[in-house]
């Protein structure tokens, strides 16, 4: 049997992917001592939740839009009350650092020839701001904007065969998410799962052929 053919570009995924979402922990423990990590665990699955029910719902809001609803319904199920600079805080997703050995990762992916991306839930307003701070390069920057939807819907995938015009088959997509992870092998992308729990699993949609990816073997898994 012929290897599968090597990868043309590989599309990376941004909040808990490129981006850790480790330093939420911090930023939510100033508005309420001790429970940070409780706060930003209930946003980021509130988040979550609501951009698949707006996509089921067909009711679309950014996800600018969709991150300060969450935060704020978070706090109120948690019993904290807001700070006043909720909009500040709600913020700080576009703040992350990048995650460790994303940047070696994706340089070596350049290198062997790969067109890199980034595709996003998040806005194009604040994937321009993440990028702009990013010391990448990047030849797609790709927000779910143009298909008003979220992932793991297969119009949010196609955003990167439209900006590449390469099949399915060759483009690679990296992310943390099992879900997102699911989604995009659905699609047809070549998937590398950064699972950072080893006891997680993929959702149970029917759904087989992400590999199991850490950033350090990132470069040869996509060859
Ligand atoms: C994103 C979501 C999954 O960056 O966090 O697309």
């Amino acid at each position: 049997m012929s290897p599968p053919p090597a990868v043309g570009a590989v599309f990376f995924d941004l909040f808990g992917t490129l981006l850790s979402l480790a330093p939420l922990d911090r930023v939510c423990d100033r508005i309420a001592p001790g429970r940070g990590g409780e706060i930003a665990e209930r946003w980021r699955a509130r988040q979550l939740e609501a951009s698949w029910l707006r996509t089921s719902m067909e009711r679309w809001a950014d996800f600018d839009v969709v991150t300060r609803d969450a935060f704020v319904v978070a706090l109120e199920e948690l019993g904290i009350e807001p700070p006043p600079d909720i909009d500040a805080v709600a913020g700080a997703f576009l703040d992350l650092p990048l995650a460790d050995g994303a940047a070696d990762a994706v340089r070596r992916l350049r290198e062997a020839g790969a067109e890199i991306g980034i595709l996003t839930n998040a806005s194009g307003r604040a994937l321009e701001h993440v990028a702009a701070r990013l010391d990448l390069r990047i030849d797609h920057l790709l927000s779910v904007d143009a298909a008003q939807r979220f992932k793991p819907h297969p119009g949010v995938y196609q955003l990167a065969v439209d900006a590449t015009h390469l099949e399915t088959g060759r483009i690679g997509f990296v992310t943390a998410n099992g879900w997102d992870a699911a989604g995009a092998a659905s699609f047809g992308f070549r998937v590398g799962w950064l699972r950072a729990d080893p006891s997680a699993r993929l959702p149970a949609v029917g759904v087989e052929g992400p590999m199991v990816v850490t950033w350090a073997d990132l470069g040869h898994r996509f060859g």
